[in-house]
């Protein structure tokens, strides 16, 4: 058993935690991430999905996490095993912890690439190295950026480093600090964007391929994608939100918190979509170009833009910044179960961290390069950290937490330490309970071919589904406590 003797760190501020978790969550998932897979999965449908997947299952799993991680007092693998056995259930409940970590890790590896391009960029820019090409040329840019792994590796390997001197200090008041500023720099260059685009054509077309919802069906693929990024982009089931959680004051609004950093978050996305997109139609490009989408596209509008190296400089530090202020809270589990378990300081802990980092993201750094023949069933090492994390860990992780949430626990653990009112109880205990599982096993049952079979293509079927669900559910739960209980 741990001692945990000292009392745990806490956000300076009353803002502090708030702060801390945009960070985490407004990150390169917004604005790099959520216009490309848009233009993969062909726009408003992939939207609306992913939305719904907000509200209807991020938004309960985040008040989850941040109830463990409060209640808990440590990292994902000591909080779920505190709560899981205060409540008389067995510590192997501790497993979702571990994947948190896991994912929080894995995610990283391949993050510190993606942020190594936004590095790289700023430089660009700053050096005058993307001035007066064109579009094909801008794109050429990319492709030589990534074709180099000397100099893809030594962005990336910046981005490990900083992050890590970062975590090792601590993370408290760098964090509260940049976060700060940087947010509102951030939403302040996307409306610059977004301004040039509706002065200079394509914002129409954009406009309607974000919102016009019936684009067409969206195959099971999209769907899982949507359901995966909304995990993805709350920083949900990677250890980061849970982590943060535990240095919460208790006198702090679990439910509100969560409902300001969901809706930053997806103010953001929905802002970078309406920046880039014009962009994209305007000059004829291709909105499924793919991860090198925002890279190739972005640079296009800065050059026609006035003071547009000015802005464009701007626009990367901002999105540097972003995703520091995510990757830096992906390593905080694994820092914080060094430190409480293994007695290690948080700086060697940082350093160690660092060092497993450089070796996994390295070899994701290589699937631009020498390393994009090594694929497994068509994707490279870095499609295979993402696709693994996104469509599965998380997910999967994010189910475990809300059955724990919702099941599990004693009757008023959850009660309390939500400290809502009785009726936002009874619609967090709803949502948790059968609206998000639901949603997710839905999903899943698509994405496995059995989505057919089980609900025969319609819709209207899973309203009834949810109520023989709540009927079930509500009749059989204390049995299905007794099921499951220790003996
Ligand atoms: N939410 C971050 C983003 O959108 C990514 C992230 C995932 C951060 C998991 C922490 C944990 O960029």
């Amino acid at each position: 058993m741990a001692s945990s003797e000292q009392p745990r760190a806490q956000w300076l501020g009353r803002w502090g935690f708030l702060l801390a978790a945009t960070g985490s969550a407004v990150g390169l998932g917004n604005v790099w991430k959520f216009p490309y897979m848009t233009g993969e999965y062909g726009g408003g449908a992939f939207v609306l999905v992913y939305l719904i997947c907000i509200l209807a299952v991020g938004v309960p799993v985040m008040m989850a996490e941040i109830a463990f991680g409060r209640r808990g007092q440590g990292s994902p693998v000591d909080a779920f095993r505190r709560m899981a056995t205060g409540s008389g259930r067995s510590p192997a409940w501790s497993v979702l912890g571990w994947m948190s970590m896991l994912a929080g890790f894995m995610i990283l590896s391949f993050y510190v690439v993606v942020a190594g391009w936004s590095f790289s960029y700023l430089w660009k820019t700053l050096s005058g190295g993307l001035s007066g090409g064109s579009v094909d040329e801008l794109a050429a840019v990319f492709e030589a950026n990534n074709a180099n792994p000397w100099n893809l590796g030594f962005w990336s390997t910046l981005v490990t480093l900083v992050t890590m001197v970062i975590v090792g200090k601590g993370v408290q008041e760098g964090i509260e600090k940049s976060v700060r500023w940087m947010m509102p720099g951030l939403v302040l260059m996307l409306v610059v964007l977004i301004g040039f685009g509706a002065l200079s054509g394509g914002f129409g077309e954009a406009f309607a391929f974000l919102f016009s919802f019936n684009t067409g069906s969206l195959s099971s693929a999209g769907m899982l994608a949507a359901l995966g990024h909304a995990f993805f982009t709350l920083s949900l089931a990677a250890g980061a939100i849970l982590t943060y959680g535990s240095y919460l004051p208790k006198t702090a609004s679990i439910g509100r918190t969560t409902l300001g950093v969901a809706l930053a978050d997806t103010l953001v996305a929905l802002m970078a979509g309406l920046a880039i997109f014009p962009v994209i139609f305007a000059n004829g490009m291709d909105p499924a170009g793919g991860p090198g989408l925002i890279f190739m596209s972005l640079p296009v509008a800065f050059q026609a833009m006035p003071l547009g190296s000015l802005f464009g400089a701007l626009f990367f530090i901002m999105l540097s910044m972003a995703a520091l202020t995510s990757s830096i809270s992906m390593v905080e589990a694994t820092v914080s179960w060094l430190c409480d378990n293994k007695g290690f300081t948080r700086r060697s802990a940082a350093w160690s961290t660092g060092i497993v980092l450089w070796l996994i993201s390295t070899a994701a750094m290589l699937s631009f390069n020498v390393g994009a023949d090594w694929t497994l069933a068509g994707k490279t090492f870095f499609d295979w950290l993402d696709y693994l994390t996104s469509r599965w860990l998380m997910p999967l992780g994010g189910l475990g937490t809300i059955f724990v949430a919702g099941f599990l626990l004693n009757k008023n653990v959850m009660r309390d330490e939500l400290g809502l009112g009785p009726r936002f109880y009874a619609l967090w205990l709803l949502m948790a309970r059968y609206v998000s599982p639901l949603g997710i096993l839905v999903i899943f049952a698509d994405v496995l071919g059995l989505y057919s079979v089980v609900f025969a293509q319609h819709w209207p079927y899973l309203l009834g589904v949810l109520l023989l669900m709540i009927l079930v559910g509500e009749r059989l739960s204390p049995r299905l406590r007794q099921a499951l209980a220790p003996r």
